[in-house]
């Protein structure tokens, strides 16, 4: 069994240096401009009530709030939690953040016009139980997106945690995987396919990468 705990710690340690990867601290124009566009072209609106599930240090969540958006951010670990913070208020953006389970988000009754997930579900112990909650969370018509792969890992690559090769997508999963567990909660979907765009990664990737956008019952 893998737990929350373990997962907590991980990326506690990883905080720090999370946003040196060009794709997750968006520190260039260029890269920052892509997932802007991106997450324009699927968002209501603005402004628009937004939850950004498993939001690391806050890359997302800054473009959204820029985008007029009332952003909450829920993560796992502290560390990440106060980097999310930290990046809205030091760019003077309003944004909400709260330490909690994305499978289970600590924000009441409240619903949201879009939850934004991106690469959290293959971490997640039971994640169509999680999407089957977050569909409650979003009004009728509203948006999920999620930002998923499939990425190709070395055989002699460091274990996550503990018990991580047990958990049900592991290292990613597929878009037809996805659509598929999706499918019953939503009226319609739509796969982009993102390997190709070079602007949203900052460099060459070869394993598979995609938005899955829903519109919800
Ligand atoms: C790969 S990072 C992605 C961060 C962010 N979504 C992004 O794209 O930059 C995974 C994030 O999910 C968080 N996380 C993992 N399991 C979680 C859970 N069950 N509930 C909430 N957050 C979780 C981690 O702490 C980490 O910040």
């Amino acid at each position: 069994m893998t737990d929350a705990s373990a997962i907590a710690a991980y990326w506690n340690a990883a905080a720090s240096a999370f946003d040196e990867e060009p794709d997750h601290g968006l520190r260039e124009a260029g890269t920052r401009a892509a997932w802007d566009r991106l997450l324009r072209r699927w968002a209501p609106p603005p402004p628009a009530d937004v939850l950004d599930l498993g939001c690391g240090t806050g890359s997302l969540a800054a473009l959204l709030a820029g985008a007029g958006h009332r952003v909450t951010g829920v993560d796992l670990a502290p560390a990440m939690v106060e980097a999310a913070r930290a990046k809205l208020d030091a760019a003077g953006l309003p944004g909400r953040f709260l330490l909690g389970d994305a499978a289970a988000p600590p924000v009441g009754r409240e619903r949201f016009d879009m939850v934004v997930v991106r690469h959290l579900m293959w971490t997640l112990p039971d994640p169509r139980a999680a999407l089957r909650d977050w569909a409650g969370r979003i009004r009728p018509g509203g948006t999920l997106l999620l930002v998923e792969g499939r990425w190709r890992q070395s055989a002699d690559a460091a274990p996550y945690v503990d018990g991580a090769a047990a958990l049900p997508w592991t290292g990613g999963v597929l878009p037809d995987a996805l659509r598929a567990a999706v499918a019953p909660l939503a009226s319609e979907i739509t796969l982009e396919d993102l390997t190709g765009d070079l602007g949203l990664w900052g460099r060459e990737v070869d394993d598979v990468r995609y938005a899955l956008v829903a519109r919800m019952r």
